[in-house]
């Protein structure tokens, strides 16, 4: 049903009339439902086109995370929405079997450049390509918000082994400084999305354990600027709009105080993590 909702609205945004109240009442939905859910679907799908900015511009994942992220006990693991691959490389060269899954081919063909020893597979946290009890893992990335929860809870449930984990980790831009909170103001007039970094995850897993860590990635500013035309709402703007925000935040990096004299810039980010482990029937 629920693919089936975004399908309707997918052939009705295409027709010539339909209203947003019609799209909305054809699959059972109110009209911000169905909005949220195109927008949504447009957004998430969006990253391709700026795949090569985006493995220049967005942060890694610190090797304390990444290690809190996985069970020490874990072999295989799946790294869903895994993108340009900035988090399967680590979980690679901690010796894990991974397996990279990402609906974005331009994602796909950075990730597979950029990283060698995974297996990449296109799909979807709503159809993930792998069987039943497969992986004893998966980390989600900066990626869960794009998800849809209701079919992504009982498929990540379904191919993790039971006891299995599902982990969730956001890397926040750490506001509180000057110069980052000046970048946020910029970027946020144009779209301020709020992510929930501790979502409801149902009753098939066990409470959730939070961790959070804050710490610093050394950018250059061309960095800096790749990493705002890497999201999402920017990728999606009209091409004068978009420059007109990567020309502000050009330069508020070439004339803030803090930032004058400097080659690199250290980015301040706060990891938000969750982790939940599936209910095993066996131990009980
Ligand atoms: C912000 S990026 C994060 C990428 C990577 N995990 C990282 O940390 O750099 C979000 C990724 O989720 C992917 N994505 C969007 N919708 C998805 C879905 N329904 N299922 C799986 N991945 C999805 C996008 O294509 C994009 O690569």
């Amino acid at each position: 049903m629920e693919t089936s909702r975004t399908v309707i609205i997918g052939e009705l945004r295409r027709g010539p009339s339909a209203s947003w109240e019609e799209i909305g009442a054809a699959c059972g939905m109110t009209r911000q439902g169905a909005t949220r859910r195109w927008s949504r679907l447009v957004h998430a799908s969006s990253f391709g086109a700026a795949a090569d900015s985006y493995q220049r511009g967005r942060p890694e994942y610190p090797p304390s995370v990444v290690e809190w992220l996985v069970p020490r006990r874990a072999k295989s693991v799946l790294d869903l929405g895994a993108g340009t691959g900035k988090l399967t490389r680590p979980l690679v060269q901690a010796g894990l079997k991974v397996t990279a899954v990402e609906p974005s081919q331009g994602m796909r063909e950075q990730l597979a450049a950029a990283v060698a020893g995974a297996a990449v597979l296109a799909g979807t946290a709503e159809r993930i390509p792998l069987p039943d009890a497969s992986v004893d893992a998966v980390v989600v990335a900066h990626a869960w918000h794009w998800f849809d929860p209701a079919l992504a809870v009982p498929e990540v449930a379904r191919v993790l082994v039971p006891g299995g984990t599902l982990s969730l980790v956001w890397n926040d831009r750490d506001e509180t400084e000057p110069w980052m909170a000046a970048l946020g103001a910029i970027m946020h007039r144009q779209a301020a999305q709020v992510i929930d970094t501790s979502p409801p995850l149902g009753p098939s897993f066990g409470p959730p354990e939070r961790m959070e860590l804050r710490w610093q990635q050394l950018v250059t500013r061309q960095e800096i600027l790749d990493m705002v035309a890497s999201r999402s709402y920017v990728i999606s703007m009209p091409a004068p709009e978009r420059d007109a925000l990567l020309g502000e935040v050009a330069e508020l990096l070439g004339e803030h105080p803090d930032l004058s004299g400097r080659e690199e810039i250290a980015m301040p980010y706060i990891a938000r993590c969750t982790r939940v482990r599936l209910a095993d029937p066996g131990a009980l």
